[in-house]
C-alpha cells in the first residue's frame, strides 16, 4: 500500500507532462501563423511608408490627381511602353511620365521594376538575401548592374534586416503580375550620373 501512491503520483506526472507536451505541440502552428501575419503586416506597413507604389505602380491621372492602377499594383512600368528618348539635355529637370513609372535625367531613361512575385518578369526568382543585398548595395540582386535613379536604395538600405525581410515577405505575398519592364536607355546627351 506504500507503493501505490507513488505509482499514482508518477502516473499523474506522466499524464500531466503528456498533456503539456500535447498542448505545446497544438499551440505551435497557431504561433507560427500569427508571426507570419505580423511579418506581412509589418512588410505592408513599410512598403506603404517607403512609398514603393509611388514609383512602382502605374498611375491613372484623374480629376483627383494620380491614382494607383489596382491591376498593376507594384508591377512596375507597363511592358511595351518604351518611351522616346528625351529631346536633348533636360537642363536642371528630372522628369517622370504621366504614369509616374518612367523617369529621365542625366542617367538616361529608367523604368520602375516589377516587384510582384512573377518568376519571369518580377522578383519571383529572387532570394530574400538578394533582395536585402540589392537595397544595401544599389546593385541588381546585390551583384548585377547599378540600380538607377530615382530608386532611393540608399535610405532604404539602412533599414534593419528584419524590416527588409518583412518588405520582401509582403512583396512575395502579392498577386504575381506578368509585366516585362523595358530595359533602361542610356542618355542621349551629357554623361551618365556619377556612380
Ligand atoms: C522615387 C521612385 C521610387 C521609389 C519611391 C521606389 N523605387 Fe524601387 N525602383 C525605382 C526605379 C525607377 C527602379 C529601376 C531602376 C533601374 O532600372 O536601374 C527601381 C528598382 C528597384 C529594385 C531593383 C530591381 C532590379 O531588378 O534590380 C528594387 C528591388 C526596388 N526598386 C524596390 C523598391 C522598394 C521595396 C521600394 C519601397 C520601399 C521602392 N523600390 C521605392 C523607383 C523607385
Amino acid at each position: 500500500m506504500k507503493i501505490a501512491p507513488i505509482h499514482l503520483v508518477l502516473g499523474l506526472l506522466a499524464a500531466a507532462t503528456g498533456f503539456l507536451l500535447l498542448k505545446s505541440r497544438q499551440a505551435a502552428p497557431a504561433h507560427t501563423t500569427s508571426s507570419r501575419e505580423e511579418l506581412l503586416a509589418r512588410g505592408k506597413y513599410l512598403v506603404q511608408l517607403g512609398g514603393c507604389a509611388d514609383c512602382h505602380t502605374r498611375k491613372e491621372v484623374t480629376e483627383k490627381g494620380p491614382v494607383d492602377d489596382p491591376a498593376m499594383m507594384l508591377a512596375g512600368h507597363p511592358e511595351g511602353l518604351v518611351l522616346p528618348p528625351p529631346s536633348g539635355d533636360s537642363g536642371p529637370w528630372f522628369a517622370a511620365t504621366a504614369g509616374m513609372t518612367a523617369w529621365t535625367g542625366p542617367w538616361g531613361v529608367s523604368y520602375a521594376s516589377n516587384l510582384t512575385p512573377d518568376p519571369e518578369t518580377g522578383l519571383g526568382e529572387w532570394t530574400e538575401a538578394e533582395f536585402v543585398a540589392a537595397l544595401r548595395t544599389g546593385k541588381h540582386r546585390g551583384t548585377g548592374r547599378a540600380i538607377l535613379p530615382p530608386m532611393p536604395w540608399q535610405p532604404l538600405g539602412e533599414a534593419t534586416d528584419t524590416d527588409l525581410q518583412a518588405m520582401f515577405a509582403f512583396l512575395r505575398s502579392l498577386p504575381p503580375v506578368k509585366n516585362r519592364v523595358p530595359e533602361p536607355q542610356p542618355p542621349v546627351t551629357g554623361t551618365v550620373s556619377s556612380r
